[in-house]
C-alpha cells in the first residue's frame, strides 16, 4: 500500500460510515444480525414511535448507548485524530452516531445523522448527556420528553449540518471513505462532489460496493490496519 503524505493536502475528509465502528464491535443497524432485524424501527426509531411511547423509545436507545460504552475506538480512530492534530485541514464526515471519533479525540466532526449522546427539547434545544443512562428523560426548564437528538427513519436530514458537510467536502483536496456502503442518500452524491473539485478519492472498504468506481483508489482491507498504514 503506497502510504499518502497529508501534508500533501490542504483540506482532508474523512467521511465514515458503518464499517468504521463495527470493527470496534458496535452492532451494526442494517442487514444480517443487525439492530433492525431484532428490533422493528417503527416501534423504535421514528418520530411516530417517541409520540406514542416516549419511555420506550429513551430506554431503547439506552441499550444502543450500553453497546457503544462496551466498545472502544480503534487504531484508525485513532489515526484520524491525530492527523487532525498536526493538520489543521482535516473533517470527519460520519455517518454514524455512536461518537466514537469524539472518543478517540477528533474535535472537527460533522454528525450527519445525529448523536447517541445529545438529547434535543422541543422548546429548549439540545443537551449533551453522556454515560449510558439518560440523566432526564424529560427537560428541567419545562417538563417535555427529551428526544434523542438523531436523524430517524422518515426524519429530515438537518440542513444546516448537511450543507457543512457539503461545503468541507466540494473543499476537499483528499477525500477518504471509510466503512460506508456509500448508497444511503446523502453518501451517494458525496465522491462526485469531492470529484469536482479535483479531489484525490480513495476507498478503504474490504469490500467493492457499486460506488467503488468513483474512487482513484480501493483500499481493500478493515480500517483499523488500512487507516495507519497508509498515512504512517
Ligand atoms: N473497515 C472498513 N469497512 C468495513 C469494515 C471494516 N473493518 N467492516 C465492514 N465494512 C464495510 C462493509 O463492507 C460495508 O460496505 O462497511 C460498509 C457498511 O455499510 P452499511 O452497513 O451500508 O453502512 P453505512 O454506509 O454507514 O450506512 C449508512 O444507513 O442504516 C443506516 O443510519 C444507518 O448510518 C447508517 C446508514
Amino acid at each position: 500500500m503506497e502510504k499518502i503524505d497529508p501534508r500533501k493536502y490542504g483540506r482532508i475528509v474523512f467521511f465514515t460510515g458503518a464499517g468504521m465502528s463495527a470493527e470496534s464491535g458496535v452492532p451494526t443497524y442494517r442487514g444480517h444480525g443487525g439492530v433492525w432485524s431484532q428490533y422493528r424501527w417503527e416501534e423504535y426509531a421514528c418520530q411516530e414511535a417517541f409520540d406514542a411511547d416516549p419511555e420506550k423509545v429513551l430506554r431503547f436507545h439506552e441499550l444502543r448507548r450500553a453497546a457503544v460504552l462496551a466498545c472502544a475506538p480503534h487504531a484508525g480512530h485513532a489515526t484520524i485524530a491525530a492527523l487532525e492534530k498536526e493538520h489543521p485541514g482535516v473533517t470527519v464526515v460520519t455517518q454514524n452516531i455512536d461518537g466514537m471519533h469524539q472518543r478517540a479525540g477528533s474535535v472537527k466532526v460533522i454528525e450527519l445523522h445525529g448523536s447517541l449522546w445529545r438529547l434535543r427539547c422541543p422548546e429548549h434545544g439540545l443537551t449533551e448527556d453522556l454515560g449510558e443512562k439518560y440523566g432526564n428523560y424529560r427537560c428541567e426548564h419545562c417538563g417535555s420528553w427529551l428526544r434523542p437528538d438523531i436523524v430517524w427513519f422518515r426524519d429530515m436530514l438537518d440542513q444546516y449540518v448537511m450543507n457543512a458537510a457539503i461545503a468541507a467536502i466540494r473543499s476537499c483536496d483528499l477525500f477518504v471513505s471509510i466503512g460506508t456502503s456509500g448508497v444511503v442518500y446523502p453518501a451517494a452524491g458525496f465522491p462526485h462532489f469531492a470529484r469536482s473539485n479535483e479531489a484525490r478519492c480513495v476507498e478503504i472498504n474490504p469490500e467493492a460496493n457499486e460506488m467503488s468506481s468513483l474512487y482513484d483508489e480501493a483500499i481493500r482491507a478493515p480500517a483499523g490496519k488500512a487507516l495507519p498504514e497508509l498515512f504512517a
